[in-house]
């Protein structure tokens, strides 16, 4: 997704707002650009396709625009392909004003066609020259300055945007207008900033301002001034943002993704804590009583990618420990399906940014039809965590590699003590078995560690199979949805096709997809299941199949039939997803690095999904 970022005070723009921009090159680009403005000089644009450091060499670092006030942007190409013209930012066509924006105007056509009959030319493919010039073009139409031009287009938009503006007429000064896609203002004194998100703004300042939907922030050296739609002032608070800058940085490793994967251990210690107390499961503090949750009939969990595949785990443990209906679906899905919904129900939607666009309409649709909402949110303060009526932060820090590690991990320990709370609810578990669960829960970290400690044949096996061209994973149960995150990890970052599969369902078509050599992953954690995943990755043997078992020590034996194994400790089976994902999570980044691939920044992906 789009990353944007601004900076009005005392001190040379340019360098910041290029350094801003490399803190959110993890939300994924194919261009970028600069304008910054010297007081009343002209606005000094600069875009180049391509890395940032491309940008970096075309303005020397920065040092090429003068000048205390500007914006940035990183492009990820919705509408127009990647190149210069479409970068950002973009000029109006009279050339009063230039802006920046993440998200998707909808109907830009319908402006673009309007103003062109007002003799309006366009120079891009984008739907952000559309915003820029319909602002414009207000500003002509009403003349009532900046605030009431894009007050007026935020009326006329259908869409998302988070947009920065200059204003010819309004030197020193930025205007900021959100609706749906993430923005973020901090202060310090004599300087203002805006940005995607923190970590583009956590070197300058932990002081921020959330400007919510539909909102306008004017922005001056050190001062910020909010609007609603109806140009009326709003007070807020500011925050202050409680971020460690180091966590941002890679600390040693050669890529975030690995780091990442290495303080799992912590993310699930740090969340487990947050969420227990003394031994027991401790919700209160989220208003999810025990009368909340005895009421509840079903539990709606929507979320996408990998937190989908969190939602997958979490139905066959909340069924077996709570006996209690659970429906999953994919955000994008759940927005558009015509389903009654069941009023004594509960909607949890799990999200590491909490600004994906398809999770955040299915909150919205869960909220509009009564259903209490819970968000399992990564990121402090994002849209999900604001409009959710309750939100149950992960404590994983920020994570910065596209492919999400451990604040999956981290989403799980929270899934777990949902779980746990609704089944001593429902009185289907007992204090005792509670604080069983609680306990093994507990064991996790130290057993991820142990895992870790396999990484050296992960990564000789990894090599082997950087050339295969299909890869599957098969699983029942829990083990099915650990093999959709594992198969997810592994098309993302090292670009092979891999599809996971309820392993029942081989026979219905895929194995006819198995050859010699075809690599088929077993995941075998499921005591009641695996010896029947067993005899399908037979089946697939027999075909030529080139087998991973990935199942739980002491389980060599039965796993003798394939050709290679990882093991892991063992954990109660309804946690064993927080276990045998970490080779998995290996197994990707190792064939991803053995393909020379951009690991933390895979192509066309983006890490947080702000657009449908
Ligand atoms: C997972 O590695 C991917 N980055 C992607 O599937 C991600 O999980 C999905 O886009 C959901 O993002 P969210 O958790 O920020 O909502």
């Amino acid at each position: 997704m789009c990353g944007i970022v601004g900076y009005v005070g005392a001190k040379q723009a340019a360098p910041i707002l290029l350094e801003g921009l490399s803190k959110l090159e993890y939300r994924g680009y194919d261009s970028a650009g600069l304008a910054v403005r010297d007081g009343e000089g002209d606005f000094q644009i600069v875009k180049a396709k391509g890395r940032l450091a491309a940008l970096i060499e075309k303005t020397d670092g920065g040092k090429a625009l003068r000048g205390g006030c500007g914006i940035g942007h990183t492009r990820w190409a919705t509408h127009g392909e990647p190149s210069e013209t479409n970068a950002h930012p973009h000029l109006s066509y009279k050339g009063l004003v230039v802006g920046v924006h993440n998200g998707i105007i909808e109907n830009y056509q319908e402006i673009k066609q309007r103003l062109i009959r007002h003799g309006y030319v366009f120079h891009s493919q984008t739907d952000t020259e559309a915003a820029i010039n319909l602002i414009e073009y207000y500003l002509f139409k009403y003349k009532a300055g900046p605030l009431q031009a894009i007050a007026h287009a935020m009326m006329r938009i259908r869409g998302s945007y988070a947009l920065e503006l200059m204003f010819t007429d309004q030197p020193g000064k930025i205007y900021a207008a959100r609706k749906d896609s993430p923005m973020i203002i901090g202060l310090t004194e004599g300087e203002s900033y805006v940005a995607s998100d923190v970590p583009a703004i956590l070197k300058h300042t932990r002081d921020v301002y959330y400007i919510g939907n539909q909102e306008i922030a004017v922005l001056t050296a050190g001062k910020a001034e909010f609007y609603n739609i109806d140009e009326e002032p709003i007070e807020k608070e500011l925050v202050h943002v409680d971020m460690d800058p180091s966590a941002a940085e890679k600390g040693g490793y050669r890529h975030f993704m690995m780091k990442e994967i290495h303080e799992e251990p912590k993310s699930v210690k740090d969340t487990l804590n947050a969420l227990t107390k003394d031994g027991k499961v401790d919700l209160s503090a989220y208003g999810l009583t025990r009368e909340v949750l005895a009421s509840k009939k079903l539990i709606y969990i929507i979320g996408c990618g990998s937190a989908f595949h969190v939602g997958a785990a979490l139905q066959y443990v909340i069924e077996g420990m709570a006996n209690t209906a659970v429906r999953v679906e994919y955000a994008s899905e759940f927005r558009y399906r015509k389903l009654p919904l069941e009023q004594d129900s509960l909607l949890i939607v799990i999200s590491q940014s909490g600004e994906t666009a398809d999770s955040l309409a299915a909150l919205r649709k869960g909220k509009a039809a009564g259903i209490l909402t819970i968000g399992i949110v990564n990121v402090i303060g994002s849209t999900i965590a604001r409009e959710a009526d309750r939100v149950i932060y992960t404590v994983a820090g920020p994570e910065i590699a596209v492919a999400t590690t451990k604040a999956y991990s981290a989403q799980l320990i929270a899934g777990y003590a949902f779980a746990i709370a609704l089944a001593k609810a429902k009185g289907t578990i007992s204090e005792e078995t509670e604080m069983a669960y609680v306990k093994e829960i507990a064991s996790i970290p130290a057993k991820i560690e142990t895992c870790l400690k396999q990484q050296e044949a992960i990564q000789r096996f990894a090599s082997k199979r950087i050339n295969d061209r299909d890869i599957f994973f098969v699983g029942r149960g829990i083990d099915y949805c650990i093999g959709l995150e594992g198969s997810l990890k592994l098309k993302e970052i090292s670009y092979i096709h891999s599809e996971a599969y309820a392993a029942g369902e081989l026979k219905h078509g895929t194995i006819s997809l198995i050859e010699p050599n075809t690599l088929v992953v077993g995941i075998l954690t499921q005591p009641e299941l695996y010896e029947k995943t067993i005899s399908n990755m037979v089946e697939c043997k027999s075909r030529g199949g080139y087998l991973l078992a990935v199942s739980t020590m002491g389980n060599e034996d039965a796993c003798k039939v394939a050709d290679i194994g990882f093991y892991v400790p063992s954990v109660n089976p309804y946690f064993m997803t927080s276990l045998a994902i970490i080779p998995l999570q290996l197994l990707a980044y190792y064939v991803a690095v053995s393909k020379g691939l951009d690991v933390d920044k895979p192509r066309n992906l983006a890490k947080s999904v702000t657009v449908e």
